[in-house]
Protein backbone atom coordinates (compact mmCIF):
# COMPACT_ATOMS: atom_id res chain seq x y z
CA UNK A 1 0.00 0.00 0.00
CA UNK A 2 1.29 3.21 -0.80
CA UNK A 3 2.27 5.45 2.40
CA UNK A 4 0.08 8.51 2.82
CA UNK A 5 2.45 11.97 1.91
CA UNK A 6 1.79 13.45 5.78
CA UNK A 7 2.06 10.19 7.29
CA UNK A 8 5.74 11.32 8.80
CA UNK A 9 4.29 14.10 10.78
CA UNK A 10 1.88 11.40 12.76
CA UNK A 11 3.52 11.73 15.95
CA UNK A 12 1.19 11.57 19.23
CA UNK A 13 1.69 8.61 21.31
CA UNK A 14 -1.02 6.85 20.40
CA UNK A 15 -0.40 7.46 16.33
CA UNK A 16 0.38 3.65 15.82
CA UNK A 17 -3.10 2.94 14.08
CA UNK A 18 -3.12 6.19 12.61
CA UNK A 19 -2.12 7.67 8.74
CA UNK A 20 -3.18 11.20 9.03
CA UNK A 21 -2.01 13.95 11.46
CA UNK A 22 -4.65 15.62 13.57
CA UNK A 23 -5.64 18.38 12.35
CA UNK A 24 -3.71 21.61 13.99
CA UNK A 25 -7.34 23.03 15.58
CA UNK A 26 -7.95 19.36 16.70
CA UNK A 27 -4.64 19.44 18.52
CA UNK A 28 -5.61 22.54 20.13
CA UNK A 29 -9.33 21.35 21.08
CA UNK A 30 -8.45 17.97 22.17
CA UNK A 31 -5.73 19.47 24.49
CA UNK A 32 -5.70 19.73 28.06
CA UNK A 33 -2.05 20.70 28.80
CA UNK A 34 -2.82 24.10 29.76
CA UNK A 35 -4.47 23.79 32.19
CA UNK A 36 -3.90 20.24 33.76
CA UNK A 37 -0.57 20.83 34.19
CA UNK A 38 -0.83 21.68 37.37
CA UNK A 39 -2.01 18.16 38.10
CA UNK A 40 2.01 17.46 37.52
CA UNK A 41 2.98 16.39 41.57
CA UNK A 42 0.23 14.36 41.60
CA UNK A 43 1.13 12.53 38.26
CA UNK A 44 4.82 11.48 39.62
CA UNK A 45 3.61 10.41 42.89
CA UNK A 46 1.36 8.17 41.22
CA UNK A 47 3.63 7.06 38.57
CA UNK A 48 6.15 6.61 41.04
CA UNK A 49 3.91 4.38 43.83
CA UNK A 50 2.68 2.44 40.44
CA UNK A 51 5.99 1.76 39.26
CA UNK A 52 7.50 0.53 42.21
CA UNK A 53 4.69 -1.80 42.94
CA UNK A 54 5.52 -2.98 39.24
CA UNK A 55 8.86 -3.74 39.98
CA UNK A 56 7.57 -5.52 43.61
CA UNK A 57 5.75 -7.34 41.44
CA UNK A 58 8.56 -8.71 38.95
CA UNK A 59 6.31 -7.34 36.33
CA UNK A 60 8.94 -4.84 35.44
CA UNK A 61 12.82 -5.02 36.70
CA UNK A 62 14.44 -3.45 40.02
CA UNK A 63 16.52 -1.91 37.66
CA UNK A 64 13.96 0.03 35.37
CA UNK A 65 12.15 1.05 38.40
CA UNK A 66 15.18 2.71 39.77
CA UNK A 67 15.76 4.77 36.18
CA UNK A 68 11.80 5.48 35.95
CA UNK A 69 12.30 6.91 39.14
CA UNK A 70 15.06 9.10 39.02
CA UNK A 71 13.85 10.06 35.30
CA UNK A 72 10.44 11.19 37.61
CA UNK A 73 12.45 12.92 40.17
CA UNK A 74 14.48 14.88 37.33
CA UNK A 75 11.18 15.87 35.80
CA UNK A 76 9.52 16.76 38.63
CA UNK A 77 12.69 19.41 39.36
CA UNK A 78 12.32 20.79 35.73
CA UNK A 79 8.63 21.34 36.41
CA UNK A 80 9.16 22.94 39.67
CA UNK A 81 11.86 25.52 37.94
CA UNK A 82 9.63 26.24 35.30
CA UNK A 83 11.78 24.89 33.08
CA UNK A 84 10.19 21.76 31.48
CA UNK A 85 8.56 22.41 27.44
CA UNK A 86 5.20 21.51 27.67
CA UNK A 87 3.87 20.46 24.60
CA UNK A 88 0.03 21.01 23.18
CA UNK A 89 0.85 17.94 20.64
CA UNK A 90 0.94 15.74 23.73
CA UNK A 91 -2.53 16.85 25.21
CA UNK A 92 -2.26 16.12 28.66
CA UNK A 93 0.45 15.96 31.55
CA UNK A 94 0.01 12.03 31.57
CA UNK A 95 1.77 12.00 28.32
CA UNK A 96 4.01 15.05 28.24
CA UNK A 97 5.32 13.76 31.40
CA UNK A 98 5.77 10.06 30.34
CA UNK A 99 7.38 11.53 26.69
CA UNK A 100 9.59 13.27 28.75
CA UNK A 101 11.09 10.24 30.77
CA UNK A 102 11.72 8.34 27.67
CA UNK A 103 13.59 11.23 26.50
CA UNK A 104 15.83 11.07 29.64
CA UNK A 105 15.56 7.00 30.62
CA UNK A 106 15.20 6.06 27.20
CA UNK A 107 13.68 2.54 26.54
CA UNK A 108 12.32 2.03 30.23
CA UNK A 109 10.67 4.82 30.22
CA UNK A 110 8.34 3.14 27.78
CA UNK A 111 7.29 0.54 30.29
CA UNK A 112 5.84 3.03 32.88
CA UNK A 113 2.72 2.94 31.19
CA UNK A 114 1.92 -0.97 31.79
CA UNK A 115 -0.88 -2.15 33.40
CA UNK A 116 -2.28 1.13 33.90
CA UNK A 117 -4.61 3.46 31.63
CA UNK A 118 -4.68 7.09 31.16
CA UNK A 119 -8.18 6.95 32.56
CA UNK A 120 -7.00 5.37 36.04
CA UNK A 121 -4.29 7.63 35.98
CA UNK A 122 -6.46 10.71 35.50
CA UNK A 123 -8.52 10.15 38.09
CA UNK A 124 -5.80 9.34 40.81
CA UNK A 125 -4.43 12.49 39.87
CA UNK A 126 -7.47 14.80 40.49
CA UNK A 127 -8.23 12.63 43.78
CA UNK A 128 -4.55 13.21 44.86
CA UNK A 129 -4.91 16.92 43.98
CA UNK A 130 -8.10 17.61 45.32
CA UNK A 131 -7.55 15.87 48.42
CA UNK A 132 -4.10 18.32 49.33
CA UNK A 133 -6.82 21.06 48.56
CA UNK A 134 -9.45 20.13 50.75
CA UNK A 135 -7.02 19.80 53.66
CA UNK A 136 -5.85 23.60 52.88
CA UNK A 137 -9.21 24.66 52.66
CA UNK A 138 -9.81 23.53 55.76
CA UNK A 139 -6.85 25.14 57.42
CA UNK A 140 -7.89 28.57 55.80
CA UNK A 141 -11.80 28.00 57.21
CA UNK A 142 -9.86 27.19 60.37
CA UNK A 143 -7.86 30.28 60.55
CA UNK A 144 -10.90 32.44 59.68
CA UNK A 145 -12.90 30.89 62.58
CA UNK A 146 -9.94 31.60 65.11
CA UNK A 147 -10.58 35.35 64.01
CA UNK A 148 -14.52 35.15 64.34
CA UNK A 149 -13.35 33.64 67.55
CA UNK A 150 -11.19 36.14 68.66
CA UNK A 151 -12.91 39.13 67.55
CA UNK A 152 -15.67 37.13 69.51
CA UNK A 153 -13.77 37.25 72.50
CA UNK A 154 -13.08 40.89 72.88
CA UNK A 155 -16.82 41.66 71.42
CA UNK A 156 -18.51 38.88 74.06
CA UNK A 157 -20.61 42.22 75.82
CA UNK A 158 -20.38 44.74 72.71
CA UNK A 159 -24.30 45.72 72.45
CA UNK A 160 -25.36 45.77 68.58
CA UNK A 161 -29.27 45.36 66.81
CA UNK A 162 -29.86 42.23 66.05
CA UNK A 163 -31.93 41.96 63.05
CA UNK A 164 -35.17 40.12 61.54
CA UNK A 165 -36.12 41.72 58.25
CA UNK A 166 -33.41 43.86 58.40
CA UNK A 167 -35.24 46.07 61.27
CA UNK A 168 -33.58 46.17 64.27
CA UNK A 169 -35.61 42.97 66.17
CA UNK A 170 -33.96 42.75 69.83
CA UNK A 171 -30.60 43.44 71.46
CA UNK A 172 -27.71 41.37 70.65
CA UNK A 173 -23.78 41.05 71.46
CA UNK A 174 -21.80 41.70 68.28
CA UNK A 175 -19.84 38.45 69.65
CA UNK A 176 -23.06 36.25 69.72
CA UNK A 177 -23.66 37.40 65.86
CA UNK A 178 -19.88 36.49 65.31
CA UNK A 179 -19.70 33.24 66.78
CA UNK A 180 -22.98 32.52 64.50
CA UNK A 181 -20.57 32.43 61.48
CA UNK A 182 -18.24 30.18 63.37
CA UNK A 183 -21.15 27.28 63.41
CA UNK A 184 -21.84 28.05 59.68
CA UNK A 185 -17.76 27.60 58.41
CA UNK A 186 -18.10 24.64 61.32
CA UNK A 187 -20.44 22.57 59.14
CA UNK A 188 -18.64 23.63 56.02
CA UNK A 189 -15.78 21.69 57.41
CA UNK A 190 -17.08 18.99 58.26
CA UNK A 191 -18.96 18.63 54.63
CA UNK A 192 -15.36 18.94 53.47
CA UNK A 193 -14.17 16.45 55.74
CA UNK A 194 -17.01 14.14 54.48
CA UNK A 195 -16.02 14.34 50.94
CA UNK A 196 -12.54 13.73 51.92
CA UNK A 197 -13.27 10.31 53.54
CA UNK A 198 -15.61 9.45 50.65
CA UNK A 199 -13.00 10.63 47.80
CA UNK A 200 -10.64 8.56 49.25
CA UNK A 201 -10.48 5.47 47.30
CA UNK A 202 -7.60 4.56 44.86
CA UNK A 203 -8.56 4.17 41.16
CA UNK A 204 -4.97 3.30 40.23
CA UNK A 205 -5.20 0.03 39.11
CA UNK A 206 -9.08 0.06 37.67
CA UNK A 207 -6.65 0.49 33.79
CA UNK A 208 -8.92 1.32 30.95
CA UNK A 209 -12.00 -0.01 32.60
CA UNK A 210 -12.19 -3.04 32.60
CA UNK A 211 -9.00 -3.92 35.41
CA UNK A 212 -5.70 -5.94 34.11
CA UNK A 213 -4.61 -9.15 33.59
CA UNK A 214 -0.89 -8.25 35.08
CA UNK A 215 -0.39 -9.40 38.42
CA UNK A 216 -0.79 -5.92 40.05
CA UNK A 217 -0.66 -5.05 44.06
CA UNK A 218 -3.33 -2.23 44.21
CA UNK A 219 -2.72 -2.51 48.55
CA UNK A 220 0.69 -1.59 47.63
CA UNK A 221 -0.16 1.76 45.77
CA UNK A 222 -3.30 2.52 47.65
CA UNK A 223 -1.25 2.44 51.03
CA UNK A 224 1.99 4.10 49.63
CA UNK A 225 -0.64 6.82 48.16
CA UNK A 226 -2.53 7.43 51.61
CA UNK A 227 -5.77 5.70 50.37
CA UNK A 228 -7.88 3.60 52.33
CA UNK A 229 -8.40 1.24 49.96
CA UNK A 230 -8.41 0.65 46.13
CA UNK A 231 -12.08 1.22 44.80
CA UNK A 232 -14.07 -1.97 44.41
CA UNK A 233 -15.23 -1.58 40.68
CA UNK A 234 -12.99 -0.52 37.97
CA UNK A 235 -15.97 0.54 35.98
CA UNK A 236 -17.26 3.19 38.57
CA UNK A 237 -13.44 4.20 39.27
CA UNK A 238 -12.51 5.46 36.10
CA UNK A 239 -15.83 6.90 35.51
CA UNK A 240 -16.77 8.78 39.07
CA UNK A 241 -16.16 12.37 39.32
CA UNK A 242 -18.78 12.19 42.22
CA UNK A 243 -16.01 13.69 44.43
CA UNK A 244 -15.37 16.54 42.37
CA UNK A 245 -19.43 17.42 42.53
CA UNK A 246 -19.26 16.98 45.95
CA UNK A 247 -16.26 19.60 46.70
CA UNK A 248 -18.04 22.02 44.47
CA UNK A 249 -21.04 21.98 46.19
CA UNK A 250 -19.21 22.12 49.91
CA UNK A 251 -17.79 25.37 47.94
CA UNK A 252 -20.99 26.18 47.12
CA UNK A 253 -22.24 26.82 50.65
CA UNK A 254 -19.19 28.63 51.81
CA UNK A 255 -19.35 30.58 49.05
CA UNK A 256 -23.21 31.34 50.43
CA UNK A 257 -21.66 31.31 54.19
CA UNK A 258 -19.06 33.94 52.82
CA UNK A 259 -21.00 36.18 50.88
CA UNK A 260 -23.78 36.65 53.61
CA UNK A 261 -20.70 37.59 56.63
CA UNK A 262 -19.42 40.13 53.39
CA UNK A 263 -22.90 41.13 52.75
CA UNK A 264 -23.35 42.23 56.24
CA UNK A 265 -19.59 43.79 56.40
CA UNK A 266 -20.75 46.27 53.54
CA UNK A 267 -24.06 47.41 55.24
CA UNK A 268 -21.85 47.71 59.04
CA UNK A 269 -19.41 49.86 56.63
CA UNK A 270 -22.15 51.77 55.04
CA UNK A 271 -22.22 55.49 56.14
CA UNK A 272 -25.95 54.91 57.75
CA UNK A 273 -24.77 52.11 59.68
CA UNK A 274 -21.00 53.05 60.68
CA UNK A 275 -20.82 49.59 62.79
CA UNK A 276 -17.62 49.18 62.22
CA UNK A 277 -14.54 49.95 60.20
CA UNK A 278 -12.95 47.84 57.41
CA UNK A 279 -9.24 47.82 57.61
CA UNK A 280 -7.52 50.16 55.01
CA UNK A 281 -5.64 46.83 53.87
CA UNK A 282 -8.61 45.00 52.56
CA UNK A 283 -10.67 48.40 51.40
CA UNK A 284 -10.20 50.82 48.23
CA UNK A 285 -10.44 54.12 46.98
CA UNK A 286 -12.38 56.00 44.35
CA UNK A 287 -10.55 56.91 41.67
CA UNK A 288 -12.65 60.33 41.27
CA UNK A 289 -14.23 60.76 44.99
CA UNK A 290 -11.90 61.60 47.44
CA UNK A 291 -13.59 60.27 50.36
CA UNK A 292 -14.54 57.10 49.46
CA UNK A 293 -13.08 53.58 50.90
CA UNK A 294 -15.08 51.35 49.64
CA UNK A 295 -15.41 47.54 50.38
CA UNK A 296 -14.62 46.09 47.03
CA UNK A 297 -13.06 42.51 49.20
CA UNK A 298 -16.39 42.29 51.00
CA UNK A 299 -18.24 43.01 47.07
CA UNK A 300 -16.62 40.60 45.45
CA UNK A 301 -16.50 37.97 48.06
CA UNK A 302 -20.71 38.46 47.40
CA UNK A 303 -20.28 38.03 43.96
CA UNK A 304 -18.17 35.11 43.98
CA UNK A 305 -21.39 32.19 44.25
CA UNK A 306 -22.39 33.21 41.01
CA UNK A 307 -18.64 31.65 39.83
CA UNK A 308 -18.78 29.10 42.34
CA UNK A 309 -22.45 27.78 41.05
CA UNK A 310 -21.39 28.22 37.33
CA UNK A 311 -18.59 25.60 37.96
CA UNK A 312 -21.50 22.96 40.16
CA UNK A 313 -23.58 23.62 37.26
CA UNK A 314 -21.59 23.28 34.70
CA UNK A 315 -19.81 19.88 36.13
CA UNK A 316 -22.98 18.54 36.46
CA UNK A 317 -24.00 18.92 33.45
CA UNK A 318 -21.18 17.21 31.62
CA UNK A 319 -21.50 14.32 33.93
CA UNK A 320 -25.19 13.67 33.27
CA UNK A 321 -26.48 11.29 30.75
CA UNK A 322 -22.59 10.13 29.81
CA UNK A 323 -22.65 6.66 29.32
CA UNK A 324 -20.20 4.26 31.15
CA UNK A 325 -17.34 4.76 31.39
CA UNK A 326 -14.64 7.26 30.30
CA UNK A 327 -15.60 10.12 28.09
CA UNK A 328 -13.60 12.86 26.84
CA UNK A 329 -16.13 14.72 28.04
CA UNK A 330 -14.45 14.11 31.60
CA UNK A 331 -11.73 16.50 30.63
CA UNK A 332 -14.19 19.20 31.24
CA UNK A 333 -13.96 18.55 34.88
CA UNK A 334 -10.48 20.05 35.52
CA UNK A 335 -11.09 23.70 34.58
CA UNK A 336 -14.64 24.04 36.59
CA UNK A 337 -13.11 22.01 39.38
CA UNK A 338 -9.36 24.26 39.71
CA UNK A 339 -11.49 28.00 39.32
CA UNK A 340 -13.61 26.54 42.17
CA UNK A 341 -10.50 25.44 44.51
CA UNK A 342 -8.75 28.86 43.33
CA UNK A 343 -11.86 31.23 44.06
CA UNK A 344 -13.12 29.69 47.33
CA UNK A 345 -9.28 29.86 48.72
CA UNK A 346 -9.23 33.27 47.69
CA UNK A 347 -12.65 34.14 49.32
CA UNK A 348 -11.93 32.60 52.40
CA UNK A 349 -8.16 33.98 53.15
CA UNK A 350 -9.27 37.28 52.05
CA UNK A 351 -12.25 36.63 54.75
CA UNK A 352 -10.05 36.17 57.44
CA UNK A 353 -8.17 39.11 56.10
CA UNK A 354 -11.19 41.39 56.96
CA UNK A 355 -12.25 39.78 60.46
CA UNK A 356 -8.87 40.07 61.89
CA UNK A 357 -8.42 43.48 61.41
CA UNK A 358 -12.22 45.34 61.21
CA UNK A 359 -13.05 47.26 64.62
CA UNK A 360 -16.57 47.95 66.24
CA UNK A 361 -17.75 51.11 66.52
CA UNK A 362 -19.87 50.72 69.75
CA UNK A 363 -21.55 54.04 70.24
CA UNK A 364 -22.70 53.74 66.61
CA UNK A 365 -24.01 50.04 67.35
CA UNK A 366 -25.79 51.97 70.65
CA UNK A 367 -27.49 54.86 68.50
CA UNK A 368 -29.02 52.56 66.31
CA UNK A 369 -30.58 50.51 69.03
CA UNK A 370 -31.95 53.32 70.94
CA UNK A 371 -33.98 54.33 67.79
CA UNK A 372 -34.92 50.68 66.81
CA UNK A 373 -37.29 50.20 70.17
CA UNK A 374 -35.26 46.54 70.62
CA UNK A 375 -36.23 46.06 73.79
CA UNK A 376 -40.12 46.11 72.80
CA UNK A 377 -40.20 42.18 73.40
CA UNK A 378 -39.12 42.50 76.88
CA UNK A 379 -41.68 45.13 77.76
CA UNK A 380 -44.54 42.77 76.69
CA UNK A 381 -42.80 39.93 78.17
CA UNK A 382 -43.28 42.00 81.91
CA UNK A 383 -46.78 42.45 80.83
CA UNK A 384 -47.51 38.84 80.66
CA UNK A 385 -45.45 37.70 83.59
CA UNK A 386 -46.03 40.14 85.80
CA UNK A 387 -49.32 41.71 85.25
CA UNK A 388 -50.89 38.91 83.93
CA UNK A 389 -51.96 40.40 80.81
CA UNK A 390 -52.11 38.06 77.62
CA UNK A 391 -49.43 38.04 75.49
CA UNK A 392 -51.45 39.76 72.07
CA UNK A 393 -52.98 41.78 74.72
CA UNK A 394 -49.25 42.90 75.74
CA UNK A 395 -48.20 42.86 72.14
CA UNK A 396 -51.18 45.88 71.72
CA UNK A 397 -49.99 47.97 74.76
CA UNK A 398 -46.24 47.50 73.95
CA UNK A 399 -46.96 48.88 70.78
CA UNK A 400 -49.07 52.33 72.26
CA UNK A 401 -45.40 52.60 74.47
CA UNK A 402 -43.30 52.13 71.14
CA UNK A 403 -45.43 54.92 69.52
CA UNK A 404 -45.38 57.36 72.52
CA UNK A 405 -41.61 57.13 72.46
CA UNK A 406 -42.01 57.52 68.78
CA UNK A 407 -44.10 60.56 68.81
CA UNK A 408 -41.92 61.81 71.73
CA UNK A 409 -38.14 61.13 69.39
CA UNK A 410 -37.04 58.95 72.82
CA UNK A 411 -35.63 55.61 73.17
CA UNK A 412 -37.69 53.01 75.70
CA UNK A 413 -35.69 53.14 78.15
CA UNK A 414 -35.51 57.09 77.92
CA UNK A 415 -39.69 57.53 79.02
CA UNK A 416 -40.89 58.02 82.69
CA UNK A 417 -42.61 55.70 84.52
CA UNK A 418 -45.46 58.39 84.23
CA UNK A 419 -45.34 58.10 80.64
CA UNK A 420 -45.47 54.12 80.79
CA UNK A 421 -48.51 54.44 83.00
CA UNK A 422 -50.22 56.67 80.80
CA UNK A 423 -50.89 53.31 78.81
CA UNK A 424 -50.01 50.52 81.49
CA UNK A 425 -51.62 52.37 84.55
CA UNK A 426 -50.57 49.26 87.16
CA UNK A 427 -46.77 49.39 85.59
CA UNK A 428 -44.33 49.56 88.95
CA UNK A 429 -40.98 50.80 88.93
CA UNK A 430 -39.12 47.86 87.65
CA UNK A 431 -40.30 48.15 84.36
CA UNK A 432 -37.53 50.60 84.15
CA UNK A 433 -34.97 48.08 84.46
CA UNK A 434 -36.72 45.74 81.55
CA UNK A 435 -36.59 48.29 79.33
CA UNK A 436 -33.09 48.59 79.76
CA UNK A 437 -31.04 47.24 76.33
CA UNK A 438 -28.25 45.78 78.37
CA UNK A 439 -30.44 44.36 81.03
CA UNK A 440 -32.46 42.84 77.65
CA UNK A 441 -29.32 41.07 76.82
CA UNK A 442 -28.33 39.68 79.74
CA UNK A 443 -31.49 38.13 80.51
CA UNK A 444 -31.09 36.20 77.08
CA UNK A 445 -29.27 33.08 78.88
CA UNK A 446 -30.77 30.09 77.33
CA UNK A 447 -29.12 27.92 76.10
CA UNK A 448 -27.21 29.15 72.69
CA UNK A 449 -28.56 32.58 73.27
CA UNK A 450 -26.85 35.90 73.05
CA UNK A 451 -25.88 36.85 77.13
CA UNK A 452 -22.25 38.10 77.54
CA UNK A 453 -21.74 35.28 79.98
CA UNK A 454 -23.39 32.92 77.50
CA UNK A 455 -20.66 34.31 74.81
CA UNK A 456 -17.74 33.48 77.38
CA UNK A 457 -19.07 29.80 77.57
CA UNK A 458 -19.23 29.44 73.89
CA UNK A 459 -16.10 31.10 72.84
CA UNK A 460 -14.44 28.17 75.47
CA UNK A 461 -16.74 25.38 73.85
CA UNK A 462 -15.81 26.84 70.20
CA UNK A 463 -11.95 26.88 70.58
CA UNK A 464 -12.14 23.48 71.72
CA UNK A 465 -14.27 22.09 69.05
CA UNK A 466 -12.97 23.98 65.87
CA UNK A 467 -8.97 25.08 66.78
CA UNK A 468 -7.54 21.64 67.81
CA UNK A 469 -5.63 19.84 65.01
CA UNK A 470 -8.07 17.40 63.75
CA UNK A 471 -9.80 18.18 60.22
CA UNK A 472 -13.75 18.32 61.21
N1 LIG B 1 -6.62 14.44 29.59
C1 LIG B 1 -7.57 13.40 29.84
C2 LIG B 1 -8.59 13.87 30.89
O1 LIG B 1 -8.33 14.86 31.48
C3 LIG B 1 -6.85 12.21 30.37
C4 LIG B 1 -7.54 10.91 30.14
C5 LIG B 1 -7.53 10.58 28.71
N2 LIG B 1 -8.00 9.26 28.45
C6 LIG B 1 -8.36 8.89 27.25
N3 LIG B 1 -8.77 7.67 27.11
N4 LIG B 1 -8.36 9.71 26.24
O2 LIG B 1 -9.62 13.32 31.10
Amino acid sequence: MKKNSSEKNVSNIWGGRFSSATDKIMEEFNSSIMFDQILYVEDIDGSLAHSEMLSRQNIISKQDFELIKSGLNQIRTEISNNQFNFSLKLEDIHMNIENRLVEIIGEPGKKLHTARSRNDQVATDIKLWLRRKIDEIDLDLKNLQKSLIEKAEIYYDLLMPGYTHLQVAQPITFGHHLLAYVEMLGRDRGRLADCRKRLNELPLGSAALAGTSYPIDRDFVSTTLNFDKPTDNSMDAVSDRDFAVEFMSASSLIAIHLSRLAEELVIWSSDRFNFIKLPESFTTGSSIMPQKRNPDAAELIRAKPGRIFGNLFNLMTVLKGLPMTYGKDMQEDKEPLFDTVKTIKYCVIVMEGMISKLEAVPDKMMEALQKGFPTATDFADYLVTNLDIPFRDAHHFTGKVVLLAESKKCSLEQLTLDEIRSVVPNADTNILKILKIKNSVSTRTSYGGTAPKNVIEAVKRAKLKYLGNSII
